[in-house]
């Protein structure tokens, strides 16, 4: 059995909750009250911050899913990730708001952003809950963050090590990564 390391809380609950409180607020105010926002959360991390995120906006909103697959070498980092779950809803003239949980060289993100953009939204903007810009491979403007941090390797509130570590309520660093048998 892999061990199971405790990791060292980086972000606690409180925070997070009341970074994604400050987060709907700001784009609430980007927002016309009138406009219906289309929030595309992207699996299986994103699923967390979408939640706390849906429910602290001001507002009625839909909700789909998308999940992106990177296939890449162990040694190059550059790959092109590949849709492997579509959103089910048109997305064409609809104000979308694409609800991620870190972006790290930004490949996965921009590449999404590419295909949804050929459906013809009516506005087409990301979240990001965390931001590593120091790995950046591609260039992308992202429209709201909730932290930046540091080349960490993190877990918890959705994001995994080896798909362990999800349900943490906190975000914590794992250092030095856990052995995997
Ligand atoms: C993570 C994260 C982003 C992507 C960012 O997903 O949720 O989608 O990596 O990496 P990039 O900026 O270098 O492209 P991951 O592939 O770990 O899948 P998961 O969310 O299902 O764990």
């Amino acid at each position: 059995m892999p061990q199971c390391q405790e990791p060292v809380e980086l972000f606690s609950a409180d925070k997070l909750h009341a970074r994604v409180r400050e987060l709907a607020v700001e784009i609430n105010a980007d927002y016309a009250p009138e406009s219906s926002l289309h929030l595309a959360a992207v699996l299986k991390g994103g699923f967390v911050f979408l939640v706390d995120l849906m429910r602290a906006l001001a507002r009625p909103a839909t909700i789909d899913f998308v999940a992106m697959k990177s296939y890449g070498s162990e040694t190059c980092s550059q790959y092109i990730p590949r849709m492997v779950k579509d959103l089910e809803e048109e997305i064409t003239g609809r104000d979308v708001l694409v609800v991620e949980d870190i972006v790290d060289t930004g490949q996965t993100l921009s590449r999404l952003l590419e295909k949804l953009s050929e459906r013809n939204p009516r506005s087409l903007r990301t979240v990001a809950l965390l931001n590593k810009p120091s790995r950046r491979l591609v260039s992308l403007e992202l429209d709201y963050v909730g932290f930046t941090i540091d080349n960490q390797f993190v877990v918890g509130y959705g994001l995994d090590y080896a798909e362990r570590y999800r349900h943490l309520p906190y975000i914590g660093l794992l250092e030095p990564l856990p052995q995997t048998e």
